[in-house]
């Protein structure tokens, strides 16, 4: 991949014109200014540490019309920018190729509005997310996205990637719970479509694009967003399970016995497990190794009432043997701790050096598979192994059962072209194979752009590429990504 030289070189004058409009504090710039005041490296490495750019100016707008100004100035411009929440993407996708102007949006935090008989919740942008959810819990509401990068990741950020998540299966995705955004396009105009209704059937419903847009065609400023009454009751159950066969016939129990108080169905597999005690010590909540793992959230509004429905599952899926062990939290520290084992994962993986991360929808019947098939396809090629002389730890898989939506995840030593070789095209052909999607939740970013024929049509990407002409006709939103 080469720079493009369409795009300018950023020059002091540039600089002078960003520090003028936003005053001291609010940009990171290296080496083109003498009052750096910040480290700028976070800016440029992605939470995986696995893609780095160059850039040398970060700007922080503290509103939505400074979005606007510096949009204006680098279209007129050729400068290329980078949109960037909390950094907690997946794909690449959060941090510039080059020397693309990273725009951050962690000064703009204001919760604007809520209204307490809707539930509709309007904030900035850079509102994080556990900040946004511990706000709403005061108001007895819950944010409709909850996801292990909560501390960190944006709300923005999550509409920007169409986020998924934990309770997807409850509540749903942010194509229905997002009701309005507020977004500045390449030259400067902001789009005002911070509607607060349910229904509007009013024409293209355009907000659509920005939701998974990836900070393609411009940058949310902010969002409505419906958010549901919190249950006051939460259980939450972990068991073992001795086959993936097994942890689909738990889901239909799940789904036909807890039915509407069912909130997460997640599945881990037994070596993520294994991989979570290794890289941190932490004790497994059940004895023995299973070779899969179920996690099952319950949220309700009758605390009796559901755990009496969450007790007779487990007593029903244990005696019929389709859970061979399993432990239910009695409060919340054991919640949280349950969850834990889940949500812990992603984290641990990177452990031993880097992880390559797949984020696969596949039809849940052979959703699993493609793990055992990897791992199989790593050991043949010689390149999994417990010492350093094999790059890959070992190959596992978790995810979100109940939304199809698999994490096949190859943790390694050290990032390697023998291993990626081995990994793609492969792994993308063979969810092609099965009608699957190569990104659910995560995006296409820089890594999977070049594979998103896998999932779409010629006819679709012509489509999508008219949208981007359209919207950023200089192409300086997000370069070299996406599409
Ligand atoms: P960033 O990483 O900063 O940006 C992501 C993309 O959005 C980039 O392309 C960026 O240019 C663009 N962008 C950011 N903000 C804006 C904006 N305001 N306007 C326009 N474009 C913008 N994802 C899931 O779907 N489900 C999960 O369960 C999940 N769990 C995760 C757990 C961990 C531990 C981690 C590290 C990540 C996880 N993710 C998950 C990945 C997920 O994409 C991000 O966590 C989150 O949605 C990104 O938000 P962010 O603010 O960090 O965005
Ligand atoms: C998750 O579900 O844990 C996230 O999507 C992150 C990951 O895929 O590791
Ligand atoms: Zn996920």
């Amino acid at each position: 991949l080469k720079r493009d030289s369409k795009y300018s070189q950023i020059t002091p004058e540039h600089v002078r014109f960003f520090q003028e409009l936003l005053g001291s504090g609010s940009a990171v710039i290296d080496g083109l200014s003498t009052d750096a005041t910040d480290d700028i490296e976070p800016f440029n490495s992605d939470w995986m540490r696995k893609y780095r750019g160059h850039s040398k100016v970060v700007l922080k707008p503290g509103s939505t019309e400074e979005v606007s100004k510096i949009l204006k100035y680098c279209n007129n411009n050729m400068l290329a920018v980078v949109p960037q929440g909390g950094n907690t993407g997946l794909v690449g996708g959060s941090v510039p190729v080059f020397d693309e102007i990273v725009i951050n949006l962690q000064r703009m935090t204001n919760i604007r509005s809520f209204d307490e008989v809707s539930g509709i919740l309007v904030a900035d942008a850079g509102v994080v997310l556990e900040i946004a959810d511990n706000f709403l819990a005061e108001k007895n509401h819950i944010f409709p996205l909850d996801l292990g990068a909560k501390g960190s990741c944006q709300i923005g950020g999550n509409v920007a990637t169409n986020a998924g998540g934990l309770r997807l299966l409850r509540y749903g995705s942010l194509h229905g719970n997002v009701l309005g955004i507020e977004a500045v396009l390449p030259d400067g105009t902001i789009v005002d479509d911070l509607i607060k209704l349910r229904k509007n059937n009013t024409g293209y419903d355009i907000k659509q694009l920005f939701i998974g847009g990836e900070g393609t065609i411009g940058i949310i400023t902010a969002i409505s967003i419906l958010c549901p009454q919190r249950s006051s009751a939460l259980n939450v159950a972990y068991f073992g399970l001795e086959s993936y066969e097994k942890c689909q016939q738990a889901f239909r129990e799940a789904k036909s016995q807890l039915s509407e108080i069912l909130s997460a169905f997640e599945l881990m597999d037994g070596r993520s497990q294994k991989l979570l005690n290794r890289a941190t010590g932490r004790k497994l909540p059940l004895e023995g190794e299973h070779p899969f793992y179920c996690l099952i959230e319950t949220s309700g509004s009758n605390s009796d009432h559901d755990s009496e429905k969450l007790t007779n599952f487990l007593e029903h899926v244990m005696e019929s043997e389709i859970v061979s062990d399993g432990v239910l939290a009695q409060d919340q520290t054991q919640i949280r701790d349950l969850w834990s084992c889940r949500e812990g994962i992603p984290e641990c993986l990177g452990h031993w050096g880097g992880v390559y991360k797949y984020d696969l929808s596949i039809p849940i019947s052979s959703m699993y598979e493609i793990v055992n098939d990897v791992r199989d396809r790593m050991t043949e090629a010689g390149l999994i192994g417990d010492d350093d002389a094999h790059p890959v730890v070992d190959v596992v898989g978790y995810g979100h059962m109940g939304d199809s939506n698999v994490h096949l995840n190859i943790p390694v030593r050290r990032y390697d072209k023998k291993v990626e070789k081995a990994l793609e095209p492969f792994v993308y052909e063979w969810v092609q194979g099965k009608y699957g999607s190569i990104s659910a939740e995560h995006g296409l970013g820089i890594q999977k752009k070049p594979y998103i024929g896998y999932s779409r049509s010629d006819t679709m990407i012509k489509l999508m590429k008219q949208i981007k002409d359209l919207y950023d006709p200089n192409g300086i939103m997000n370069p070299y990504k996406y599409l």
